[in-house]
């Protein structure tokens, strides 16, 4: 195959198009036996916290019909258990690595932030403003465009590397592209998009939610639409700005909807669960599909559905 698949994320050189999705391959280092992961186009940690964290009651999973829902409520070793054992294998293995982020409050993005712009080995940082399994709906900052801005502003006065810092959207909200603007005038350099939908299953036998957490976010094939749709809106509104589509990829022709959307790489993440080995597969299928189309690159077809 003779077809150029390097990319970027603002000024991120990625050497594939594939990366992982945050909170399905924690940090890397369960896949190394599936594949060489400095292959990838990077490694995007499961969001990291201050304080570790044993996340919300079980059941955290519930099979959805294309899909899945997930209650996992940010579990996590903490950022100094992370730096210390995670970053480190990350750094030893020569992998290029997104960390994604998240606070309870708009202090502790910026307290992460600081301690992360600091150590050697973050290549960008995922700020994971949209998860939906949290105390309450006021902390997905992503669902208001102020709040969103809030988040995003305190964690750039602190950002003092080149790494590029991408905001991660929810899709959960009634214009995506208001939110998309109001991180881009709060300084991103490009986003990530989409984190799971809010959704629920009632367990009809015991008459209750069946999640620990009562709702959960879903993921898998059945969200793949809502987020082509807004990558596809963000991209028309917003055509310079980066963006790392997610939501739903099981195979190189999924992937090669997201970049004629407009994403410039992908992120793979509920089909890893089944499949260990996707973030490599899907690389090489969609430059299958590039080659059977005629292309050269990868990046001539980013955004082309917008020219058509
Ligand atoms: O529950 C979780 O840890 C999920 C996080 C997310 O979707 O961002």
């Amino acid at each position: 195959m003779n077809i150029d698949l390097t990319t970027s994320l603002g000024s991120l050189q990625l050497s594939a198009p594939t990366l992982t999705a945050s909170g399905c391959a924690a940090a890397g280092k369960e896949l190394a036996q599936f594949g060489d992961v400095s292959t990838l186009g990077a490694v995007v940690t499961k969001s990291i916290m201050m304080a570790p964290r044993s996340g919300r009651a079980t059941p955290r999973m519930a099979e959805t019909p294309s899909g899945m829902l997930n209650s996992i409520g940010l579990q996590g070793p903490g950022i100094e258990s992370f730096l210390e054992n995670d970053l480190a294998w990350l750094r030893a293995n020569n992998v290029t690595t997104i960390v994604s982020i998240a606070g309870n409050n708009v202090d502790e993005f910026g307290e992460l932030a600081r301690i992360l712009s600091k150590v050697e080995g973050v290549d960008g940082l995922e700020v994971n403003i949209s998860c939906p399994n949290v105390e309450s709906r006021g902390q997905v900052f992503a669902c208001n465009p102020y709040s969103a801005a809030q988040v995003i502003e305190t964690v750039r006065s602190v950002w003092h590397s080149d790494a590029p810092v991408l905001a991660k959207l929810s899709p959960d909200v009634t214009d995506i592209v208001e939110i998309a603007q109001s991180v881009v005038e709060a300084g991103v350099d490009g986003v990530s998009m989409i984190n799971t939908l809010l959704g629920m299953v009632i367990d009809v036998d015991h008459m209750k939610p069946m999640l620990g957490g009562r709702t959960g976010g879903l993921s898998g094939p059945a969200i793949r639409p809502v987020a082509v749709r807004a990558i596809y809106q963000v991209h028309a509104a917003l055509p310079h700005l980066p963006i790392l589509g997610m939501g739903g990829i099981r195979t190189g022709h999924d992937a090669l909807e997201f970049i004629a959307a407009g994403a410039s790489a992908v992120s793979i993440g509920t089909v890893v669960f089944g499949d260990p080995g996707a973030p490599w597969r899907i690389a090489n299928e969609l430059g299958q599909e590039l080659e059977s189309r005629g292309y050269n690159s990868l990046s001539e077809v980013v955004g082309l559905a917008h020219h058509n």
